[in-house]
């Protein structure tokens, strides 16, 4: 699909035209803007030369395109083989400074999807400093958008935003050295009238896990600038003479489907071209953190583990508390020693006694902090960031490792690998529990401090490419105190990351809701946990939290010996489902068809196999309707002219039939009701 931009009009900078006095570049649409020359509005690049003078203009001077696409150096990025891909380079220059820009676009056979990328080059003979650059520009007119984002907190990760744009900036940010639970390195532009299966949907994203702006700016003449990329602010990064800096990049789905095709589309993208583990086994798991905490030992994981067993659950996972002296937040972060009080014989015979139950082992790291009390820091306190002459602050009583620096990576990454290679361990929770505060680093110069909070993600990056390289069968789950960190550059590393420290159905489904306009449903790590809620103290039925649970990567996170005799007996039927459904959920198209976020009652949504030969509809009613008739969901996504069977009712129609006649969901008078019917192809 393409959209014309508005080429015909010619920009009136003064030098053409020396009594125009307002408007200067505003009316011209760019590829990539850079500040200066009557560039009123965000640029996508900013840099600053040794004479202090900072405006740079880009005009073309050649492109290229070639099959495939080149990874970015030290960068998650999408792949994609010659025959799946297609690469355009468009290099521009700025002659007065011989900084070239090269512009790299990249269209994929299978996937309605484009990205972008950019590299700097200084090719002159001094020094420069960048200031802002960003990975993408989209400039359009603004045919009565909305802009849409996703906001919120800690426990209430992701939930969708959407207003009409309005003058001037707006959009959402990082400035905490994560992409963080406030706002998401994603946006969306779509017309004002678009709903999930119609309308005009412009989506952007961002492979990155840092500081972030995504921003849409709408200027005088009512066009809209949108850009993505690192966040200037904080950001400087010299180049030398010959050098060159490579920014992350950014995806860009466009849907006439509205933001259901917007979503399908990224989806699609994520789990084809970026997530590298997507087709790698996801097992159930039991987690030991609302469970027990920091109260365990060998006998009281091993009881877990025999829980477990009993249900066929395939991994035990060990939460944070099993290194050091870990007994509560206050320690031992860097001391990634198994504490042999808590686990005699350690994690090797507590993954052996648990295979031989036929459960697997999975444990907690946050190999990123470092805590005051820990042998590290009494060794290494320089190996903490901190800003010279001020103490560093603590959070949640830790700090973080300086991974900027070679020798910090290096020691945490032995630590990683011995915990690894002592135990049959096949699943790995990274988490991080802190944003970046103190962001310095002794090991850069004073004009190359601009550098510290991109090089720590860089950092970042590279312990995880180093673990997913040597360990290429454990299953990574990225976390960050929930979905902090839930992201396209983490999802490069590990398929699943947790999406939420706020399990509870209710909360979850808005918190899901806004992951899945982004994220496929095999991105979300997602549990059924202990009730009442220990993070929103809400009441709600286990089978409720299952439902809930079932679409994304199911487990437990609580002992399951403290469930009534009627909750146990439901963990079968939830296994089964997830056995059932899981693979549906995970590779089929989605549809959402009803968010509790905005009628307050009921949520639905659906998920088409991609040969159209299965179909699941889960439906959830949070609260009573009173006084109504039964729903009609209309469905979506099926083949027209295929017959269906409804598996639990036997009743037969057409694709047309159930798309257009909807699906019936009794009126029931109750808080609480939860619905999951398959279609399936009659075979004839
Ligand atoms: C925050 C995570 O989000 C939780 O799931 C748990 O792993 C704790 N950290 C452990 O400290």
């Amino acid at each position: 699909m393409s959209y014309l931009l508005r080429l015909e009009e010619r920009p009136f900078p003064p030098d053409e035209n020396p009594r125009e006095r307002a408007s200067f570049y505003d009316c011209f649409p760019f590829e990539y803007p850079a500040w200066g020359g009557g560039n009123f509005r965000e640029p996508c690049l900013r840099l600053r030369t040794a004479s202090g003078g900072g405006c740079c203009e880009l005009f073309y001077e050649k492109h290229r395109i070639f099959p495939g696409k080149p990874p970015l150096e030290g960068l998650p990025a999408a792949y994609g083989g010659p025959e799946e891909c297609a690469t355009l380079e468009i290099t521009l220059r700025d002659p007065a400074l011989d900084v070239r820009v090269d512009l790299l676009y990249t269209v994929f056979e299978d996937v309605d999807a484009i990205c972008r990328s950019v590299r700097v080059e200084n090719g002159g003979r001094e020094a420069l400093d960048l200031s802002t650059v960003l990975s993408a520009a989209l400039e359009l007119d603004n045919d009565g958008f909305d802009l849409i984002t996703l906001h919120g907190s800690w426990a209430r990760e992701q939930t969708i935003d959407r207003r009409p744009l309005s003058p001037g900036r707006q959009g959402a940010y990082s400035l905490r050295g994560i992409s963080s639970h406030q706002f998401h390195p994603f946006l969306a532009l779509c017309e004002h009238t678009a709903t999930q299966d119609q309308g005009l949907a412009y989506g952007m994203s961002l492979v990155y896990s840092g500081n972030f702006l995504a921003q849409a700016e709408v200027d005088q003449f009512d066009r809209v600038r949108a850009v993505l990329g690192i966040h200037p602010e904080g950001f400087q990064w010299r180049l030398e003479p010959g050098a060159s800096f490579q920014a992350p990049e950014a995806v860009l789905v466009c849907s006439e489907e509205g933001l259901g095709g917007m979503s399908r589309s990224f989806h699609d993208f994520f789990r084809e071209h970026l997530i590298r583990g997507q087709k790698k086994h996801r097992p159930t798991l039991l987690n030991s953190w609302e469970a027990c905490y920091f109260d365990f030992d060998h006998e009281r994981l091993l009881q877990l583990g025999r829980s477990a067993a009993r249900y066929g659950i395939e991994l035990l996972v060990v939460d944070d508390g099993w290194f050091g002296r870990r007994n509560d937040e206050t320690t031992s972060l860097g001391d990634w020693r198994v504490n042999e009080e808590k686990l005699p014989g350690g994690l090797k015979r507590l993954g052996e006694e648990l295979a031989d139950l036929g459960v697997g082992l999975g444990i907690w790291m946050e190999p990123e902090m470092i805590s005051p009390d820990s042998d590290l820091y009494r060794a290494h306190p320089d190996y903490a960031m901190a800003i010279p002459g001020r103490a560093p602050t603590l959070a949640r009583n830790q700090l973080v490792l300086d991974l900027t620096r070679k020798e910090v990576r290096d020691c945490v990454y032995r630590q990683i690998g011995q915990v690894l290679r002592s135990a049959p361990i096949r699943y790995l929770k990274w988490d991080m529990n802190r944003p970046l505060v103190d962001v310095y680093s002794p090991s850069l110069p004073p004009e190359r401090q601009g550098e510290t909070a991109h090089r720590y993600v860089l950092g970042l990056y590279e312990l995880q490419e180093r673990l997913v390289t040597d360990f290429p069968d454990l299953l990574l789950e990225n976390c960050c105190s929930g979905g902090g960190r839930f992201d396209p550059g983490m999802l490069y590393y590990s398929p699943q990351i947790w999406t939420s420290d706020n399990a509870e159905a209710v909360d979850r489904l808005v918190i899901q809701e806004g992951t899945s306009l982004v994220y496929p449903l095999s991105a979300m790590g997602a549990h059924v946990a202990v009730c009442p809620s220990h993070i929103n103290g809400r009441v709600t039925p286990f089978q409720i939290r299952g439902r809930a649970a079932l679409p994304g990567c199911f487990g437990y996170e609580l002992d399951l010996d403290k469930l009534t005799e009627e909750e146990q007996a439901l963990i079968p039927q939830q296994l089964e489902e997830y056995r059932q459904y899981g693979p549906l959920f995970r590779t089929g198209d989605c549809y959402r068809l009803a968010s509790y976020r905005e009628n307050h009652t009921y949520d639905a949504f659906l998920c088409v196999s991609k040969d159209k030969s299965l179909a699941a509809v889960s439906f959830l009613q949070v609260r009573s309707r009173a006084y109504r008739r039964s729903l009609r969901l209309r469905l979506a996504g099926l083949d027209e002219s295929i017959l269906y069977r409804r598996r639990d009712t036997g009743e037969v129609r057409s694709g047309a039939g159930w798309m257009r006649g909807g699906l019936l969901v009794e009126a029931v008078q109750s808080d609480y009701l939860s619905v999951l019917v398959t279609l399936e192809k009659i075979q004839r």
